[in-house]
């Protein structure tokens, strides 16, 4: 019920009503108003692969709202002898009262959410979704634009492995956005995933050109090269580098374009992007907490005040 494995989970009007939750939620979020919604209720943080910015705000969301955490990894726990992930979600069912759950197979979040009672939020399942990540995109893409709607959106990078592109293109369509999905041919977004992005009735353009794109774009989107996804090194080294954003490539862009990337960045973004109008990727990684509050609550039924003081 609770369950947040892809962003079919949510129907456009809840999403709506997460985003408008989550905005109240910023000053909670900013540790400004103290707001104990969550109060006795646990998060089991299961993180089978890296983060930062996942496990880190979810923590901070969980926490800012009164509520605790566990964190697990990998490393130091029991999966280092052997144990399933079914055995080690059953303990997670009696410990904890929600969980995000990150893990390097695809469907590992389903497969968790099809085991245990609790409300699994996919905080990132292989080169599968990212609905989370999505969620704070939106807000993201919402707090610049003052809407979801029509936006003329570019995505760029590793469209194949790369889990938000997968979740937030499904997302910016059901709201009527016109997509360009921009990568190198050995990394396109996967057909089935273009297949069902058309079937939402919204024009998308497939490009391995960047520069062309820019002056239309309302949101430019970077990923990076999921380097650990590759099956084959060789084929990394011969994508890895292939776009790089400066800040001379951005003059003639429209004002009030906003550039995001989910982050960790390792080249395609120059740092001398940081300063100019046009970036939003540490602000939209801030939005991880407001969001995560507010999804939060909604997966433990707990409804957040239409007034927050
Ligand atoms: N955006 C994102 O998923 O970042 P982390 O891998 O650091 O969680």
């Amino acid at each position: 019920m609770g369950d947040i494995v892809t962003m079919d989970d949510l129907t456009n009007q809840e999403i709506v009503a997460v985003l408008d939750d989550a905005e109240r939620l910023v000053p909670v979020a900013r540790g400004d108003v103290y707001l104990p919604l969550l109060q006795g209720k646990v998060l089991a943080n299961m993180f089978f692969e890296n983060s930062t910015r996942t496990r880190m705000s979810f923590e901070t969301a969980m926490k800012r709202l009164g509520g605790s955490v566990l964190n697990f990894t990998s490393i130091g726990t029991s999966v280092a002898k052997g144990e399933t992930l079914y055995d080690t979600m059953q303990m997670i069912d009696g410990y904890a009262d929600v969980a995000a759950i990150r893990h390097p197979r695809q469907g590992a979040a389903q497969y968790s959410a099809d085991a245990v009672e609790i409300p699994i939020l996919n905080a990132g399942d292989g080169a599968g979704n990212h609905p989370t990540q999505t969620m704070l995109d939106l807000f993201t893409i919402r707090q610049a634009h003052g809407t979801l709607e029509g936006l003329n959106v570019v995505l760029v990078g590793d469209l194949r492995y790369g889990r938000t592109v997968h979740s937030l293109s499904h997302a910016l369509v059901r709201f009527g956005a016109k997509l360009t999905l921009v990568s190198p041919s050995t990394l396109k977004m996967p057909v089935e995933i273009v297949s069902d992005l058309r079937e939402h009735g919204s024009e998308i353009m497939e490009t391995e050109s960047l520069e062309d794109q820019i002056a239309g774009a309302d949101v430019i989107y970077v990923t990076r090269i999921q380097k650990e996804r590759f099956p084959d090194e060789d084929e990394y080294a011969k994508v890895a580098g292939i776009y790089k954003i400066e800040a001379s490539d951005l003059s003639g862009a429209m004002k009030g374009m906003i550039i995001m990337h989910p982050l960790p960045r390792v080249d395609e973004i120059d740092p001398g992007v940081d300063s100019t109008e046009f970036a939003r990727y540490f602000e939209q990684a801030f939005n991880g907490v407001p969001t995560r509050m507010a999804l939060l609550c909604r997966s433990l039924g707990i409804d957040v005040p239409k007034k927050v003081k």
